[in-house]
Parts: C-alpha cells; structure tokens; sequence
C-alpha cells in the first residue's frame, strides 16, 4: 500500500445508536408519547446530517398485566389487542414525520429469543435464584414495594392501593451491583442526565438496593415471555422491555451488527422511568458483561392548562388532533421549543397558537413569503447572482450569523438543549427580518442603478433561507422541504442532505424559485378576552397591576421573559375612538405587517404628535376586544393609573426589529 491510499483509506463512519422507550400498547398514544419520539427523532436527523451511520429504534412493550387487562377488557386475547394497538403507534409516528429505523414489538420472536438467551445466560452467570417473597404489590405499577416505602396502604409512585402478595419467584441479585453503579455514575457525569436526575439517582442508591424479582407465576400472569428453564414463570414486563435495546441491534444474534451499535449512545426516557432505566437496566447490562449506555436522559412531564393530563379529567392531549390542527411540525416546534428539555411544561392552546403566530407565522413564515415574492417580482422568478463588489458589511454579518450557527446550534443539541438550539436558528431568523427592512429591496428596484444590490441582497436572503432549511430540518422536515423546493435547490433532503450543505453558498444562481401557499397560514387564538371597557392596554387595569405587584416579589426566568415578543413598531395612524376619551386607535407598522392596537393615551397625546413615533409593542399578546374594536397587541408606557410617557428609543430604529 502506498502512503497515498493509506491516507484516502476510508475512516470508519461515526454510528449513533438512540432509543424511545417502547410503550405499553394498554391505550392509545398521547403527547407524552409523542413528546419523547419526537425528540428522538430531532436528535438522529440532526446526527444524520452530521454525517453519522444513525440507528433509531422505538416500539412497543406488549407483555405483562397492564395490556392484558386492558385486553381482557375488551374481551380480546392479549395479542390481537396488542395488534390492534400497535398501529395506532405505527400511524402516529408516520404521521409525526418520525425516522425510525426499526419498530419492536416485544410479542415478535426476534426479541423473545433472545429475552430467553438473557434469561439463560444470568442464570449460567450465578446471578439469579429462587426465593419465597412475601411483599406489597402494585398492580398496575407491576413491582413490589417495601413495607417502610408504601404510603398508607397505597403504591408511592401512583398512589393506588397495594396488595399483599406472597409467592416463590426468580431473583436477580441487583443488590450486589449498587457500588460498581454508584462509580459508574460518579466517573461518568455524562451518564444520567439532567444533573439533577442524576443526583437523584444517587440519592436512591445510598440507600441499600434490594434484589430485583424478575420473574411471575404463570398461575397469576400468563401474558409474558415464558422462562427457558422453568415453565411455571414468564418473564417480568420490565426485564422483557430494557431487553429491546439490545435484541434489535443483534445481541445473541448477529454480534457484528451488536458490535457496530452498542453501547447506545442515548435512551431518551420519561422521568418516572428514570430508576428502571439507571438501575434495573444498568445491573442488568453488568451481569451480561456489557458496557452501559453512554447517556440515560431523562425529560420532564406535560401537565395540560395547568392541570395533570389523565383520563378521568378528560384533558389528555391527541398528538393526531394537534397534527391535524397545527400540522405536525408546528407541533414538533412547539414541543421543544416551549420548555427546556429536562424540565416539566405546560401544554395549553394558546400557548401553542401565540408560538406558531409569532414565531412559525410571523417571523420565519412571512420571511419566506416575502422573499420570494421579490425574487418572483424583481428578479424574474430566479434566483440571482451576488456581485461581490456589492456585497456590504451587513451582508457579511447574515453570512457570518449563518455559518455561527454551524457550532452553536450544534453546542446545544450536544446538550439536548432543543429550545436553545431553535433560539440559535431564530437569531438568523430575525437577522434577516431586520436585513429586508434595512435594505428595502422595494426601494432598490426603482432605479436600474441598483440592480447589483439589489441581487446582492436577494440572493443573500435566499441563501439565508437555504442555510434555516438545513437547520431545520431535524425540527420541522416537511416545512424545510418545502422551503427547500420552493427555493429551487432540493426537492430530496431526505435523502440528499449532507454536511457539506451547512456551508454558505450552496445555493447556485439561476434556479427557478416559485412561492407556494403560506408556510404557516395564522391561526385564531382559541378564544378571546374581553377586556372591560375602561381597562386600555397602555394603562394597567387593576388585576394587571395586582399581578406586577405580585410579580415584583417572585423571580421570572430569563426563558418567561423570553416569552414576550417585543417589537419595534412604528405609529403610521392614529385616531380618536368616539365616546371613549382615554382611548386611541393606532396603526402600528412592527415590520412584517400593521397592527391594530387600542392605547389609552389620548390623555396624554393627540394622534397627529404620534404619527412616524417608534414605540415598544408587545406583539404575542393575546387580543383582546376594546369598545368593539380589537386590539392586537399592546405598547409600553410609564405611569400608574394614567400614562405619563411613552417608551420610545434613543436612536432611529427599524420597525420589527426585536426589543429585548
Ligand atoms: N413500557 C414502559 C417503558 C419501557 S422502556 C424499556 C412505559 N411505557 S408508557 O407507555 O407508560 O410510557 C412511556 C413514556 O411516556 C414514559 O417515558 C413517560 O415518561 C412518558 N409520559 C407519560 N405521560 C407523560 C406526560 N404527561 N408528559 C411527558 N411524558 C409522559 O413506561
């Protein structure tokens, strides 16, 4: 071999191995379900476009008592309910855009076998016995609980009542792990995540860690995967499930594919999962002799307006009913970019409306639009060629915001901080609102003797459009296809991305671009408030100034405040509303379109001394109705219970432009 080809042999493609938890197919799918596929899917489309061999599996955990209840039921055989159930997961995930490469089922027999070489090898190793357990059942939790661990006759985890349940079963020695896993965790700070759950983990295991049942009598629970070497017992559901992270990618079977993606990279879980996953799992992959996965995730819960999401309160959320009503993008969206990744959230409708008007609609929706509509008006439907010698510093500092973000959204997927990595993308976002307002290419196509500007500056729009496509991609795949085919530059991301499209300038000259319906059409906020007649935005009414008193005492995060949409907007009318004496109706120009806000001002100021004023508007209020007229949006002035001033700015700014 030559040094030459010894230098171009090929390297051994980087692999990512991520997990969902596979879930019960007891009922049908819910948010939280989709919540976690959906962020598994962010992460490997996001690896994918970095170039590595990803493999994404999820599924579903079929056995044990919850599903056959739920089967029996229904008066059916636990298996053609299951089958039945499955697809409602298979149809979801498919209607999510999710990119797994594999589906389990735990019922199919290339995941049985291999529960029983599992099963056949701990008992080989010395790790499992026999023991007569008397202990408190949970039911529907499926595990014992210690006497001192149950809460008043009731399962501390879901609070139904125990059983007393006594019978011989298989045991595997998990206790004899608890101090090779407490090393583990503290040597590998990477591996449970967030750090809080991490030290919770702990927590649990300075205490002494008991043996783990894992078997049930067949007598009590025939629906599981029958022992290999005892066939009064089946296997216990939460053995048979972690097993699906290494029966799929070959365990026992095919030890070069095992070899190629295990240790798993990530298992994404729910946080009441957590201690199945960082306990059972880990002693269990121990006893095997195998390495750990590199990192346990563990997100948050979705609580509904504030409330618990359960069945007996009818608030459970339908991923299917948010797709159809937002599309199943802005739902992706809103998923990851409402809380951090780790923490609990709320999911209410107008939260996810205020999110996809302001940020999905306005910002990056109208960017598109109008863009388009240029290079449809002035450039004949193509797109143009940028003329270095008129390319400007502000055209540098798109590009240079563009290429940033190459490292700082990819700084924040590393952390699984999604909501900060789509801060990163909107920073490109808003660059480029502030960028056509600045550079008004409608003014430019007045006289011929802008023309190279001009194209300068649309083919930098255009290209900072390709640029959010790749970006977003992972998030919101069909919308980036969209923006993608509309651009003229790719009509397969799917297939076609690479890493190489991070770079700036992939976008070549010439190609047809052709606006099609709008990316994210508004929607109207789920209802409105009627605010009384006499409360004006501009002055606080009473509650509002019992919730700021309130408010002054507790802390806001630098994410609630983040909330806020403040604009720049600019006054291009403004008149007197008849028989309301405080009140004035504004126009109010805040970049991407007029708003129509109603201020109670006109104490202070007479509408002709606010024509061309920049003012602070805040721009994801929700409407409201004042004296018949809607109000869409708010602006901020000084003064308590009358307004004494106007906010306004130092030096001249441009209307749209973020207020932070
Ligand atoms: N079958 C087990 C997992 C076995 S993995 C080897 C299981 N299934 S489940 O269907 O009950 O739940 C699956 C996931 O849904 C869990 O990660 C759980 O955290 C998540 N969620 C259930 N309700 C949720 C919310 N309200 N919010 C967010 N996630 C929630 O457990």
């Amino acid at each position: 071999m030559t040094p030459l080809s010894r230098r171009s042999a090929p390297r051994k493609r980087k692999t990512f191995y991520i997990t969902t938890p596979i879930y019960y197919v007891n009922d049908i799918p819910h948010i939280g379900h989709a919540y976690t596929t959906i962020a598994a899917d962010v992460l490997a489309r996001y690896k994918r476009l970095r170039g590595y061999d990803t493999f994404f599996l999820t599924g579903t955990d079929e056995h044990g008592q919850k599903v056959q209840q739920a089967a029996s039921k229904k008066g059916l055989d636990p298996q053609t309910h299951a089958d039945r159930m499955v697809v409602a997961f298979k149809e979801l995930w498919k209607r999510l855009t999710i990119s797994n490469n594999d589906f389990v089922r735990t019922t199919e027999e290339r995941h049985k076998q291999v529960v029983q070489q599992v099963l056949r090898k701990l008992q080989a190793t010395g790790v499992l016995y026999t023991a007569s357990y008397e202990g408190w059942y949970c039911l529907p939790d499926e595990r014992f609980w210690a006497a001192d661990e149950v809460v008043e006759g009731k399962c501390p985890d879901c609070g139904r009542p125990v059983e007393r349940i006594s019978e011989s079963n298989y045991f595997f020695k998990m206790s004899a792990y608890r101090d090779r896993l407490r090393r583990h965790i503290q040597q590998h700070p990477e591996f449970i995540q967030p750090e809080s759950r991490r030290n919770e983990v702990l927590g649990f295991l300075d205490r002494p860690l008991e043996d783990l049942c894992i078997s049930r009598p067949r007598a009590r629970l025939a629906w599981g995967i029958p022992f290999p070497f005892d066939p009064d017992y089946v296997t216990y559901v939460w053995v048979d499930a972690l097993v699906n992270y290494i029966s799929i990618p070959g365990y026992g079977t095919d030890p070069r594919r095992f070899a190629k993606w295990w240790p798993a990279d990530v298992h994404l879980v729910g946080k009441d999962i957590l201690t199945t996953h960082a306990v059972y799992w880990s002693t269990l992959l121990m006893a095997l002799g195998l390495d750990l996965p590199k990192t346990l995730f563990a997100h948050g819960w979705w609580t509904v307006d504030g409330e618990k999401m359960s069945k007996s309160r009818g608030n459970v959320v339908d991923p299917n009913a948010m797709a159809e009503e937002y599309g199943a993008d802005a739902f992706r969206y809103f998923l990851l970019r409402e809380v951090p990744f780790g923490q609990d959230g709320d999911f209410s409708k107008t939260a996810m409306t205020t999110r996809y008007n302001s940020e999905l609609a306005n910002d990056l929706g109208n960017l598109f639009s109008r863009t388009l509509t240029m290079i449809e008006r002035y450039s004949g439907g193509v797109v143009p060629k940028s003329h270095p010698k008129a390319v400007k510093a502000e055209d540098r500092r798109m590009v240079a915001v563009a290429k940033s973000l190459h490292r700082t959204v990819g700084e924040e997927m590393d952390r699984f901080a999604f909501h900060r990595a789509l801060r990163e993308i909107w920073t490109l976002v808003d660059f480029a609102n502030r960028y056509v307002e600045k550079n008004a290419p409608w003014d430019l196509a007045k006289e011929s003797k802008n023309r190279a500007r001009l194209d300068v500056v649309l083919y930098h729009l255009a290209e900072t459009l390709r640029s959010l496509a790749v970006h977003l991609f992972p998030f919101m795949p069909t919308t980036a296809q969209r923006m993608a085919t509309e651009l003229g530059w790719s009509t397969s991301l799917e297939q076609a991305l690479k890493p190489q499209d991070f770079q700036w300038g992939r976008l070549k000259p010439g190609r047809p671009a052709r606006k099609g319906s709008p990316l994210f059409p508004r929607i109207e906020p789920p209802q409105r408030i009627m605010v009384q007649e006499t409360a004006a935005p501009a002055t606080p009414s009473k509650e509002m100034v019992m919730e700021s008193t309130s408010a002054a005492t507790s802390f806001i995060s630098i994410d609630e405040f983040r909330k806020l949409d403040l604009r720049v907007g600019r006054i291009v009318a403004a008149e007197k509303i008849m028989g309301a004496d405080k009140l004035l109706k504004l126009s109010v120009d805040i970049g991407t379109e007029t708003r129509q806000v109603v201020a109670g001002i006109a104490t202070k100021y007479a509408p002709d001394q606010l024509i061309g004023k920049s003012v602070i508007v805040v721009t994801n209020l929700k409407p409201a109705v004042i004296r018949g007229i809607e109000s869409q949006g708010m602006i901020l002035a000084a003064g308590d219970k009358t307004v004494e001033a106007l906010a306004t700015f130092v030096e001249p700014v441009e209307s749209g432009m973020r207020v932070k």
